[in-house]
């Protein structure tokens, strides 16, 4: 105890999830229930908002109520309801704020606003192995379709202030995010979305240093990251090759060259980012550190300090994340109090 539920409606995956804070001995995940709609934008090579928000709609009450069913839970026995309220899609985050806000409302419960961010980097500490090696200072590595961001933890989560991320932010990407640049070459490529998964998978065999590919940023000063060049050297990479009809037999070649490209530049900038803020630990999260390439580079690059990741389910988007970034903010007490919680809103930017 504390019985949070989490809500996560920001992009296409609609996730609702029960976990349990059991302040000392770390956090229990109860029932976790994530509804994908990346078959359904997969036609349009994307996320397309609108659908998005629609799907939302039709799939969330079933999510939760799957959920608290798995959880052996009923809305009156939850403690608090978390939800992602921002950054993401406006539309997709206002269906899983109205429904939380609803279950808030009909049970007496508070209502707590998660940052989705501030979901990633709570992801770590679902994970007992990985909870247990926390060090801090903790470097925060955040690799996902939507951000490249660096933060150091000064301390443990249960002590993070309410502006955490804003506070620990050390570099970020100035463009594209690592996933965007892994999804975006992977369109060139002609490969299905999200299609960080299909390069990793197509670079199996190939020539890391086959084709010499941008790596933005890369010995500057800077924690900063800068990745959309990737895609415009790919893209005319890929048409010469094409022309030449080599794409085919060169494409593991190509895919790994991309790939090497996208760990190069995170590697470097993560090890600086820890060496340079004393980090004793090092967490790695988002869908990005599904990476397995990325996975063992940084992992050699780091030496002592250990590197943690959370498990398969909670790197990529999913409620559970949000509902322990919920319960270490409802133990500090950083929500809203009695009715303000009804002016919780959805907001699109990051910086909000
Ligand atoms: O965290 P996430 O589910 O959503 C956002 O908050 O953006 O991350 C999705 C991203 C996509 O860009 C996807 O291509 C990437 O994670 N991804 C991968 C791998 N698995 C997922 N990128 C590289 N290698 C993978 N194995
Ligand atoms: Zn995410």
């Amino acid at each position: 105890m504390p019985l949070l539920l989490g809500i996560e409606t920001s992009c296409d995956e609609c996730s609702a999830s029960v976990v349990d804070h059991r302040p000392g001995a770390g956090l229990e995940v109860r029932s976790l229930v994530t509804h994908s709609q990346v078959a359904i934008h997969r036609p349009y090579g994307g996320v397309v908002p609108e659908i998005a928000s629609r799907n939302h709609l039709e799939t969330v009450n079933e999510t939760i109520d799957r959920c608290l069913a798995d959880a052996s839970v009923a809305p009156a026995g939850l403690d608090a309801i978390a939800v992602t309220n921002r950054p993401g899609l406006v539309g997709a985050l206002l269906v899983g704020v109205a429904a939380a806000k609803a279950i808030a409302y009909a049970t007496g419960k508070p209502l707590v606003p998660v940052h989705h961010l501030e979901g990633h980097a709570a992801s770590v500490f679902l994970q007992p192995e990985a909870a247990a090696k926390a060090a801090y200072p903790m470097l925060i590595a955040i690799v996902s379709g939507g951000h490249t961001n660096l933060h150091v933890a000064r301390a443990a989560p249960e002590l993070w202030p309410p502006d955490f991320l804003a506070r620990s932010l050390v570099g970020r990407s100035i463009d594209d995010a690592a996933g965007e640049a892994f999804d975006k070459t992977a369109k060139v490529l002609g490969f299905p979305y999200p299609g960080g998964a299909w390069i990793e998978k197509a670079a199996a065999g190939g020539d890391p240093s086959a084709f010499r590919l941008p790596r933005g940023l890369q010995g500057r000063a800077t924690l900063d990251f800068s990745f959309s060049g990737l895609k415009t050297a790919v893209a005319l990479q890929a048409a010469s090759l094409r022309k030449s009809g080599q794409l085919e037999a060169r494409l593991a070649d190509l895919c790994a060259s991309i790939q090497e490209a996208i760990v190069d530049a995170l590697v470097s900038k993560i090890a600086r980012a820890t060496r340079e803020n004393g980090c004793a630990s090092v967490a790695l999260v988002g869908g990005v550190s599904a990476n397995r390439r990325l996975r063992a580079r940084l992992e050699a690059e780091l030496g002592p300090a250990p590197l943690l990741f959370p498990s398969p389910e909670h790197c990529t988007d999913n409620a559970a994340m949000i509902a322990a970034a919920g319960a270490f903010r409802f133990r500090q007490g950083h929500f809203p109090r009695g009715r303000d919680m009804l002016l919780v809103n959805a907001i699109a930017n990051p910086e909000a």
